[in-house]
């Protein structure tokens, strides 16, 4: 296995395998589950056109940015920041952006791998023939039923955390590459096949219209906040997902184009299965803003309907398990890669000691749906803890992380060394597009909309 001289850690054997497994990283509950119930939260097309914006102004580069950091460094975040600071002659307190990120991870893993639960008991419910000929109604009674009761989600929050460290303990390697190269491409596949039900429903000109015909009236500064959370969340940036996975990157793979193919998949999978959704959402009468149950409470109500449907049900909600469980994996890399580098504890014992710590988390933010519906952690956040963890991760820390990868990479680091390890000519225009982005634009962005979020714009 190759080896760079400067790791304890193996490379992924091509850069169609970091494209994988990036994308596997990427595409996962926030595409499938919390892209299309935003989007009915926030009015649809204009939520959709900021959240494209925030992609390709802010996550784009910001993506290359830590693929790169990443790779000049070769190690977890926290150490690779310290090391690339140091060769580039700045302070290591760079790397208390790693410790952010990995905080960051900490979190959103804990609520992640309660909503996985839900995909797993999906599965479940399908192998059953729960969903033969259910009703919306019937639909959104299982939903409810099963995040009203403490029991079943502690059970599947506590199986979803054993599949990851059984994964993660096997190596990202070996756990990963299959998964990410044959399930993704099927995963996609099932989606169109859903798209292409929805036309049929009656309802597909209506789910147009909602998704990109933007009215602005139904925005605000909260709104545009949580559409650039979502982007980062969605793109796993920010926290040293990507980063880590880059760490692993062998030289030779052209950075920007391998970013391009990420960026590209992750986003045409939301809007997909936002194509997916809304005509069954529509048709049935359901409303757009059902919240976080919305993927569970349509879906069942399609494969109970259609022919194969029994069999295409599995399938999927296999399928988003398997996505979630790829995603859940990059959470979960960058804190195991520091412990092994940093303690004398083996891979083995880093994920154990992360998983049980998760674990005790989660279950605080599966308690929160139910028994501890009424608990406030935050003072002036109406949220309960499940929501409470998603803001601070996924609308902050994702976002303040992000800014100073951002800052790091385009303001401190050497131009020299950027434009050698993203293989970019230093006056080709790639390479300057991308420092007007990563120095201007996704900074500005990120401070734009803190501020506009805080209400000081009025
Ligand atoms: N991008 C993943 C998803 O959309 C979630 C994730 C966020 C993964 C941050 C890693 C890091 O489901």
């Amino acid at each position: 296995m190759a080896q760079a001289s400067h790791t304890r850690h193996e490379q992924w054997s091509s850069g169609l395998v970091f494209i994988l497994a990036a994308t596997g990283s990427a595409v996962g509950l926030g595409n499938l589950w919390r892209f299309p119930y935003l989007v009915g939260e926030n009015g649809g097309g204009a939520f959709v056109l900021i959240y494209l914006a925030c992609i390709v102004l802010v996550g784009f580069p910001i993506m290359m940015a830590e693929v790169m950091i990443g790779r000049r460094g070769r190690q977890s975040p926290i150490n690779t920041l310290r090391r690339v600071a140091l060769e580039e002659g700045l302070s290591s307190g760079w790397q208390l952006v790693g410790w952010l990120g990995v905080a960051a991870g900490f979190l959103i893993l804990s609520f992640y791998s309660v909503v996985g639960g839900w995909a797993l008991y999906y599965a479940l419910q399908a192998l059953v023939g729960s969903f033969s000929g259910i009703s919306s109604e019937g639909a959104g009674a299982m939903f409810r039923g099963l995040v009203s009761s403490p029991v079943p989600v502690v059970f599947w929050h506590t199986v979803f955390m054993l599949i990851l460290f059984g994964i993660v303990v096997a190596g990202v390697r070996r756990g990963l590459q299959r998964a990410v190269t044959i399930l993704m491409p099927l995963l996609f596949a099932l989606l169109i096949l859903l798209v292409l039900y929805g036309m049929t429903t009656g309802a597909f000109g209506q789910t147009l219209h909602f998704m990109f015909a933007p009215d602005f009236s139904a925005i605000d500064g909260r709104t545009v906040l949580t559409a650039m959370g979502q982007a980062f969340f969605t793109l796993s940036l920010g926290m040293g997902a990507i980063m880590v996975y880059g760490a692993y990157l062998p030289s030779s793979e052209h950075i920007p184009r391998a970013t391009g193919w990420i960026v590209g998949m992750d986003t045409l999978t939301a809007i997909i299965a936002g194509l997916a959704i809304f005509p069954i959402v529509f048709s049935a009468g359901m409303a757009p803003g059902a919240g976080p149950g919305l993927v569970f409470e349509t879906l069942p109500v399609v494969f109970g309907t259609i022919p194969f449907g029994f069999l295409l049900g599995i399938l999927f909600f296999v399928l988003l398990s398997v996505a979630a469980i790829t995603s859940g994996i990059s959470l979960l890399e960058p804190p195991v890669a520091y412990l092994i580098e940093s303690t004398r504890l083996g891979r083995r014992g880093a994920t154990g000691l992360l998983v049980g710590g998760i674990w005790l988390l989660g279950i605080a933010a599966g308690l929160s749906l139910n028994v501890w519906a009424g608990v406030r952690i935050v003072p002036g956040l109406d949220a309960n803890i499940f929501g409470t963890l998603e803001f601070l991760a996924n609308d902050l820390m994702l976002p303040l992380g992000g800014l100073f990868i951002a800052l790091f990479a385009a303001w401190f680091m050497r131009s020299a060394s950027v434009s050698e390890e993203l293989d970019l000519l230093h006056h080709g225009p790639v390479y300057r597009l991308w420092r007007v982005a990563t120095r201007f634009i996704a900074p500005a962005a990120v401070i734009l909309v803190f501020l506009n979020a805080t209400g000081l714009f009025g």
